[in-house]
């Protein structure tokens, strides 16, 4: 079920979500479930094979007061300050670097009903949210490294993962 890297979904910038029904809200629910199974505190459509804006985050094995949290249609508005955290994916296993991004971030996001908010994160939120949203435009935290790291660490990821 998990998309790994070299599966070109991953690759793809997803599509805007226009429709709030039933199917919405079972796909969050199955990533949520996902997520925990993978125990990971983040996750995109693409890694689930789903080529739209949609992603879920929860960070309560790490922060307090926190509980799974479902984003649809995100877009960073507004990044203020910078910091270092080390960051890993479920589509590259074995990964872990340190990667610089924005400390804190404004979004604008939709829920599963397609109310529409805007709300600042930092934190935990902010360095997750940051790298899921990544992934929706097609995009990896080892993109965020050098040329010559990125080679080291996943090597030439355009070759097809069947011949
Ligand atoms: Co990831």
């Amino acid at each position: 079920m998990l998309k790994y890297i070299g599966n070109p979904i991953l690759r793809k910038k997803t599509k805007e979500i226009k429709v709030f029904d039933d199917h919405l809200k079972s796909t969050i629910d199955k990533m949520i479930e996902l997520m925990h199974q993978e125990d990971g505190i983040g996750l995109a459509g693409p890694q689930v094979g789903i080529s739209n804006s949609i992603l879920v985050v929860d960070i309560s094995s790490i922060a307090k007061n926190e509980q799974p949290r479902a984003f649809v249609n995100p877009e960073i508005i507004e990044t203020e300050g910078q910091s270092i955290v080390e960051e890993g994916c479920l589509s590259i296993p074995g990964v872990r670097e340190e990667i610089t991004r924005p400390e804190k971030i404004k979004l604008t996001f939709q829920n599963e009903r397609g109310d529409k908010f805007t709300e600042k994160f930092d934190g935990w939120m902010a360095r997750v949210l940051q790298h899921e949203i990544d992934h929706l435009n097609g995009v990896l935290f080892v993109d965020h490294l050098s040329p010559i790291k990125r080679q080291l660490l996943i090597g030439q990821e355009a070759i097809p993962q069947t011949y």
